[in-house]
């Protein structure tokens, strides 16, 4: 039996998914992730590691530099869903997804129309300033350059940086869904970002379903592994189900 065989033969079987993905899951959406060879730890465009200008102490001490970067690499206002966040909303829409765990900041799970979207980093579409605290879209941001026009100081994005910690709350939440779930499906992530990666261990279901494009610490655990783009095996693998 074929791979996709396989993942639909687990999908059909189970009755409460959980997927937790990364920023492989967006790159089918033209919005790189950061350690494929074409991602954006890899392109050297600024004087700093992407690591260190995406921490909370970089942030602290240059603004300007953070900005720049942070408008220019991290911000993807045309990015549409591709197939993966499509083939999850069917997933959920049938009773199968029970929730998304994403690592992802882009909001195209939500924009793609699924429901429960638990995000452990933030997400750009919401920003606010860091004197008066009006709220700005991400369309906004990129209009005033991250400076508030009221008041001059910075809009802060609702991003987690590298040194902050996650939300208690969603971390809650995250934990609780992957003990509960019978299938944990984990794609797009090179699994290397913590605390999030951790969280994998905790599952004690049935199927651990790895897709990704290279292999991660975590394939050992694997009840199936696909080394393929994910969009296109979730889209096949979920083409018959309903
Ligand atoms: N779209 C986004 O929101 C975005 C983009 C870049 C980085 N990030 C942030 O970067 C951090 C990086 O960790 P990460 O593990 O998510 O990303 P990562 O860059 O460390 O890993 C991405 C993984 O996805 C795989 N991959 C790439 N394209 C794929 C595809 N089409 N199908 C299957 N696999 C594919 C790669 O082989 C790689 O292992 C996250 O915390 C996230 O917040 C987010
Ligand atoms: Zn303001």
């Amino acid at each position: 039996m074929n791979e996709i065989e396989q993942l639909k033969q687990i999908l059909n079987s189970s009755s409460n998914i959980v997927f937790f993905g990364g920023a492989g899951v967006s790159t089918e959406s033209n919005i790189p992730d950061f350690r494929s060879e074409k991602g954006i730890y890899n392109q050297n465009k600024y004087p700093y590691p992407a690591e260190e200008m995406l921490s909370r102490t970089f942030f602290i001490n240059h603004k300007k530099m953070f900005y720049d970067f942070y408008l220019h690499e991290m911000i993807h206002l045309h990015a549409k869903p591709n197939p993966a966040h499509i083939a999850l909303v069917k997933l959920e829409q049938i009773g199968k997804l029970k929730t998304i765990i994403t690592q992802n900041i882009d909001g195209l799970h939500q924009m793609a129309g699924s429901k429960h979207v638990l995000e452990l980093h933030g997400s750009t579409k919401r920003n606010h300033c860091m004197k008066c605290h009006r709220f700005y879209h991400e369309k906004e941001m990129l209009e005033y350059q991250g400076i508030c026009p009221i008041c001059h100081d910075y809009i802060e994005p609702d991003v987690v940086l590298y040194e902050d910690p996650l939300d208690e709350d969603i971390i809650q939440q995250a934990i609780h869904a992957i003990q509960c779930c019978d299938t944990l499906i984990v794609g797009g992530t090179s699994l290397n970002v913590y605390p999030a990666a951790m969280y994998i261990r905790l599952f004690r279901g049935k199927n651990l379903i790895l897709i990704n494009l290279s292999s991660t610490p975590y394939d050992q655990l694997a009840t199936l592994i696909i080394h393929q783009p994910i969009g296109q095996i979730l889209e096949k693998a979920t083409e018959d189900l309903s």
